[in-house]
């Protein structure tokens, strides 16, 4: 089924005070070169921020993450895209936290890599969540005072590795960087030197300005996040039009209670 349908559906039941089961409902809890910092991350500061598809956690809710992570990783793979957006209609919805699991899960895949960038350059999060103070961050890279090398650290937990080029300093220029060539540069630059990794993008909201709509013809598919409650059925359908031309590999509903007994994704295919 149309993921948007489906979403829209979900999200109508949810409102008309249906209970809908969600990917989870968990508690508050690469292979880089030698010139990459290298950060270990605490599993206790992880789950806090809710990130736990570690591996470290017996139980529910990483295998949501795993579930995800496969079919995304199928649909991805069947078209040859490597760049996945992560955004969501509206803020708070759960964009960071989704992208930090799935790239987690990605990673511990033995065969498989990942670059998690923190594209959400008003407001910055993924180190945070992660545990990390960023040396660099992707602002300086696009003002060029330092190279991508520089600012991309490997974030390691256990024998589970990614790489990841954080943020850090809000940005009050981030529509303009975003529809800029300077943006544009960069993101072929991460093409080629990061080419057998899959890229995760944490990304703004889609409607709260112009950022999301002008970085989406760069990304290769689109990872939507809807949250119970605070996404409504006319947020789905603005996103809708400016989804036109970038697929949406999966919708993931966000933040029911009731997912971790259920075991439930709400996504389908776009
Ligand atoms: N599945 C979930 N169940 C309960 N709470 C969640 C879930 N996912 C995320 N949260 C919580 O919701 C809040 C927002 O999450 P997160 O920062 O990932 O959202 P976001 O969409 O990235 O927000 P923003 O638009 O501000 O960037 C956080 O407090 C997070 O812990
Ligand atoms: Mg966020």
């Amino acid at each position: 089924m149309d993921s948007i349908k489906h979403a829209v559906e979900l999200a109508r039941s949810a409102e008309q005070g249906a209970r809908i089961v969600q990917p989870h409902s968990v508690g508050p809890q690469g292979n880089a070169s030698d010139a990459i910092r290298e950060i270990r991350l605490n599993s206790a500061h992880l789950e806090k921020n809710r990130i736990v598809a570690h591996g470290g956690i017996s139980g529910q809710p990483g295998r949501y993450y795993d579930m995800l992570r496969t079919q995304v990783l199928q649909e991805m793979d069947k078209k040859g895209w490597q760049f996945l957006a992560v955004t969501s209609p509206t803020p708070g919805c759960g964009k960071t936290v989704t992208a930090c699991n799935l790239a987690m899960s990605i990673a511990r895949l033995p065969e498989r890599s990942v670059l998690l960038v923190d594209l959400d350059l008003r407001k910055p999060t993924l180190a945070t969540y992660l545990g990390f103070k960023p040396e660099h961050d992707i602002i300086d890279v696009l003002e060029g005072q330092d190279a991508l090398a520089s600012a991309v650290v490997e974030a390691a937990i256990g024998p589970t590795k990614m790489l990841v080029l954080p943020g850090s300093t809000t940005s009050h220029n981030s529509s303009e960087w975003m529809a800029s060539q300077t943006m544009a540069t960069l993101l072929e630059r991460i093409k080629r030197d990061f080419r057998s990794r899959t890229v995760i993008f944490d990304l703004p909201p889609m409607l709260l300005g112009d950022d999301v709509i002008s970085i989406l013809p760069r990304m290769d598919a689109v990872l939507l996040i809807a949250a119970v409650g605070s996404t409504s059925v006319a947020d789905i359908k603005e996103c809708q039009k400016h989804l036109q031309r970038t697929p949406v590999v999966r919708v993931v509903v966000n933040k029911t209670a009731g997912a971790a007994e259920e075991g439930f994704y709400g996504y389908g295919y776009y």
